[in-house]
């Protein structure tokens, strides 16, 4: 799988991390390329006994032969990277595009105030604004801020590299397909759009140099900030079930509902996926937890597999039972 893009089909919070971290590891991805909004993204990657939490830096990080990019799409908060930097000891393999724009604290705190705070709900770290700045043409970028030039490279010519090469290279989009400021639930959106056609777009790859698309679903549905939620649950109904979340970069309480079998068949659409990933499959089946192939997962589990994949037409080939990164079922092995 020479050039693959992972994207998440719902509101974000799938376990994009999760997924990632696996296939960094299993498939010895070279060259991961983070694209998306910015540092507005929280991914959870847990190895063994540790929980890494990542704003910033490619969630395949957890593999240390792994090239760690950013796409000149992404906004970057240097505080935050170079924290995160530091704290996953990366800096000899972390690069930075000098046209990324740099979040600076006159974003976040505009994003702290007026309609976006009250109304949308946003998560308060700048990219809105930064976004604004952007498209304004009076943004800074990474190529104008000292800290940043021991990281600066040309992320596009590093990954088409690599692509051409034959190596294996991942493209990390966050958020998900109904927070897209096109596709999504406006104006309870984020700033850009967030479907594979944007990630590329993000890393500077064209659209032929894809191999595979893997659209990652958790088992539920959840949601935070504000906008519609088909089928919501309340908070207890959802704390009763197993499903109450709280978000990796607010700290909010995240909204729940059940799977959305007409969501998920857009965002197949939309991200013209190839293959699927569900997550969380043990909060629907705790008999499940820690499953690691197709027939240990019960009868009812394997029903809802298939009921998925009967609707979006599309395989389902990793199922994740647990938070740990090899708690999954990987059927590309079956
Ligand atoms: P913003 O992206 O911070 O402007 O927030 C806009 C909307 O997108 C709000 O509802 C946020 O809660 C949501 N959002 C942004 N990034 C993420 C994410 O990574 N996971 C889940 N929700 C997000
Ligand atoms: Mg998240």
């Amino acid at each position: 799988m020479p050039c693959t893009v992972v994207v998440c089909g719902f509101f974000g919070d799938t376990g994009k991390g999760k997924i990632i971290s696996y296939l960094a590891l299993k498939d010895k991805i070279s060259v991961a390329a983070r694209a998306g909004v910015g540092p507005n993204a929280g991914h959870t990657v847990v190895y063994g006994s540790k929980t890494y939490k990542v704003r910033m830096i490619p969630s395949a990080f957890i593999y240390d032969r792994c090239r760690l990019l950013i796409g000149p799409g992404v906004l970057v908060d240097p505080n935050i990277f170079l924290e995160e930097v530091k704290q996953l000891n990366v800096e000899d393999r972390v690069g930075v595009d000098p046209q990324c724009a740099i979040i600076e604290p006159k974003h976040v705190e505009a994003d702290r105030g007026g309609h976006l705070a009250s109304e949308i709900k946003t998560t308060g770290t700048g990219t809105g604004p930064c976004n604004a700045d952007r498209v304004l043409r009076r943004a800074k970028l990474a190529r104008d801020i000292p800290e940043l030039q021991r990281f600066l490279i040309d992320v596009p010519l590093e990954v088409n590299t690599a692509i051409d090469s034959g190596e294996n290279v991942l493209i990390e989009g966050t958020q998900g397909t109904y927070l897209s400021l096109w596709h999504g639930t406006y104006p309870y959106v984020t700033s850009k759009d967030v479907t594979a056609s944007a990630a590329c777009s993000d890393v500077g790859v064209g659209p032929k140099k894809v191999d595979e698309v893997i659209i990652v679903f958790k088992a539920f549905v959840t949601r935070v900030g504000a906008g519609p939620l088909p089928g919501e649950i309340t908070w207890e109904e959802a704390e009763k079930r197993g499903w109450a979340e709280v978000a990796t970069v607010t700290g909010r309480r995240r909204r729940a509902a059940p799977f959305n079998f007409d969501l998920a068949k857009r965002a197949v659409m939309l991200n013209s996926a190839t293959q699927a990933a569900v997550t969380k499959i043990d909060a629907l089946f705790p008999e499940c937890k820690g499953a690691r192939t197709f027939s240990d997962l019960s009868a009812e589990a394997r029903e809802f597999i298939g009921k998925i994949e009967s609707e979006i037409k599309i395989p389902v080939t990793l199922i994740g039972t647990g938070p740990e990164v090899w708690d999954i079922v990987d059927r590309r092995l079956e």
